[in-house]
């Protein structure tokens, strides 16, 4: 538990998210919105046109690169910090049993604590994507890296990064629309509170570690 979260407020709100964790996860949004769109115009001349969002061609293919350093090195200190809240339980298991439930709003109670399975799946699989997306892309960074490297490991690692970027948009978009499908979640993220009934529907685990179970 963090100390700039996880408690209430007078007003009764529960601070969800701290200062530093709301600033670093828009910050990655950003970053991934960026790597998505100018990787999209590197990938195919179909969506070259994209570059002229940003600043031309050679521009992107320099900052690129850049924004894939800055992606992991914002996201890593970030995610060990949310390690424990992402610990996969029992409860998680039960969570996955019936997610299809859950999200035709059929179950009502589900124990779960800070995060659910659903958001611990997305989690788990961010850590080792960003770790290739890395990897692969600093082989292929010129001028810098690329030429230490053989052509046909390369073309072992930009299929790699290709297929690692394919599935962190999938990941990242089920991720956005879950989080615009839960009412009150997008306001945890950019204010950081909740309201106690979001808290206790949603996450009664959590709720009652920080209530203490009176509320
Ligand atoms: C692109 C737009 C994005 C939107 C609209 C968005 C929205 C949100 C929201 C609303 C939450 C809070 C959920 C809650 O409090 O229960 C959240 C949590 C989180 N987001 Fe995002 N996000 C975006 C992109 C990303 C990206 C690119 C990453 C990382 C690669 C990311 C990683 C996380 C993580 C790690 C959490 C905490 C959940 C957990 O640890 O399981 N998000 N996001």
């Amino acid at each position: 538990m963090n100390r700039d979260e996880d408690f209430i407020l007078p007003d009764g709100k529960i601070v969800r998210h701290g200062n530093y964790e709301r600033i670093v996860h828009w910050l990655v949004a950003i970053t991934f919105l960026f790597l998505f769109f100018s990787g999209l115009a590197l990938f195919s001349p179909f969506f070259f046109w994209l570059s002229a969002l940003f600043g031309g061609g050679q521009f992107m293919r320099m900052l690129h690169p850049i924004a894939g350093v800055l992606l992991a090195w914002l996201f890593y200190p970030y995610a060990w910090r949310l390690r424990k809240d992402n610990a996969w339980s029992a409860v998680d298991a039960k969570w996955v049993e019936h997610s299809v439930a859950y999200m035709e709003k059929r179950v009502e109670f589900h124990d779960t604590g800070k995060y659910n399975a659903g958001q611990k799946m997305m989690y788990w699989s961010m850590v080792p994507i960003i770790a290739v997306l890395f990897v692969t892309g600093i082989t292929m960074w010129q001028p810098w890296f690329a030429g230490s490297f053989p052509a046909s490991l390369r073309r072992v690692t930009s299929l790699l990064h290709a297929v690692a970027a394919f599935v962190m948009f999938i990941g990242i978009g089920i991720h956005w629309y879950a989080a615009y499908w839960t009412r009150g979640s997008i306001r945890a993220m950019v204010r950081g509170t909740v309201t106690k009934n979001w808290a206790r529907y949603h996450h009664p685990a959590w709720f009652r570690q920080i209530t203490g179970g009176k509320d």
